[in-house]
């Protein structure tokens, strides 16, 4: 049964055919851990049947866990409440043939970015040099490393634990040598270390891409390459997410004395009522060259 109709049947069946839909969307699976997103209002104690029917109908789910707070701060984490089966929250992830370590109340991990993932790594043309600003435990940069033929990927984050895992993940999917894992801030390191490299440059960061994007800029070898910039936008009824994530980010490079050529734009999802996570890449160069 495909994953969708199963974790749909699971719900209807502890909560009823009529709340079915409040639950199962909610599901994720990382690795052998299943995240219930909670939804508003509803306690622990009334997640736990689900928690309990997900482990005994998934064979492979050993963990069950529920969000408890949004995503925050600079690591991006969330807080999370044990639910049911072992109380533990490292596992292996797998995503596109690779495989990684990661801690869920640790390092921030979304299989919503899946596609993401695979889509940039394939317009990675041989031999060029990657930034990944923000790499959390290392997915852009393993999978590009892994599919794709750059000469480098430099792969920054300031969050100590992700650094750990992702040094672990280059190692476990043996791509050491295009992956460079660094632990820092980005809008430090790029300007400082890593000056007029880069062909291309990742910023999954919606909260501070804009804010950083002078320095990404910084990082690239004679002031022209590709960006792939993360935002949220708000969409009140009748704006276009993606034509408002390009406008605002041909805008901003303008100011900063860029000439800007969108090439693509992707509602990643949806984030809140009525607010989109926009991927634009955008071709760069000195607006008077
Ligand atoms: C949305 S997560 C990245 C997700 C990751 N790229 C993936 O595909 O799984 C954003 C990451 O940026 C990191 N971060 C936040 N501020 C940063 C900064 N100034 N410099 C570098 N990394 C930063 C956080 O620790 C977090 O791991």
């Amino acid at each position: 049964m495909a994953k969708r109709k199963l974790l749909r049947e699971i719900a209807a069946r502890v909560y009823g055919e009529k709340y079915a839909d409040k639950f199962w969307k909610r599901i994720e699976i990382i690795g052998d851990i299943a995240v219930i997103r909670r939804p508003f209002g509803v306690t622990v104690e009334e997640l736990q049947p689900l928690a309990e029917e997900l482990l005994r109908r998934l064979p492979y789910v050993r963990s069950v866990w529920t969000t408890w707070s949004p995503v925050e701060g600079d690591y991006r984490l969330r807080e999370f409440v044990y639910l049911a089966g072992e109380e533990r929250s490292e596992t292996l992830y797998r995503e596109h043939g690779c495989v990684f370590r990661v801690d869920i109340r640790r390092v921030y991990i979304s299989p919503r970015l899946s596609y993401e993932h695979m889509r940039v790594a394939r317009l990675i043309r041989p031999g060029e040099v990657v930034i990944n600003m923000y790499a959390g435990a290392g997915l852009f940069s393993v999978i590009a490393a892994c599919h794709a033929k750059p000469w480098i990927v430099y792969s920054i984050d300031i969050n100590p634990y992700a650094y750990r895992y992702m040094v672990e993940n280059v190692l476990l999917n043996k791509v050491s040598r295009q992956v460079v894992p660094l632990l820092g801030d980005a809008a430090r390191l790029v300007p400082e270390r890593l000056r007029g490299i880069a062909d291309r440059i990742l910023m999954p960061l919606p909260e501070y891409a804009l804010e950083h994007l002078p320095a990404a800029l910084e990082g690239l070898r004679r002031r022209r390459g590709i960006l792939h910039i993360y935002l949220h936008i708000d969409t009140p009824r009748g704006v276009d997410p993606r034509r408002a994530a390009a406008e605002t980010v041909e805008a901003r490079l303008r100011g900063l004395g860029y000439r800007a050529h969108v090439s693509f734009t992707r509602v990643v999802r949806t984030v809140g009522p009525r607010k989109s996570q926009v991927v634009v890449d955008v071709e760069v160069a000195p607006e008077n060259a």
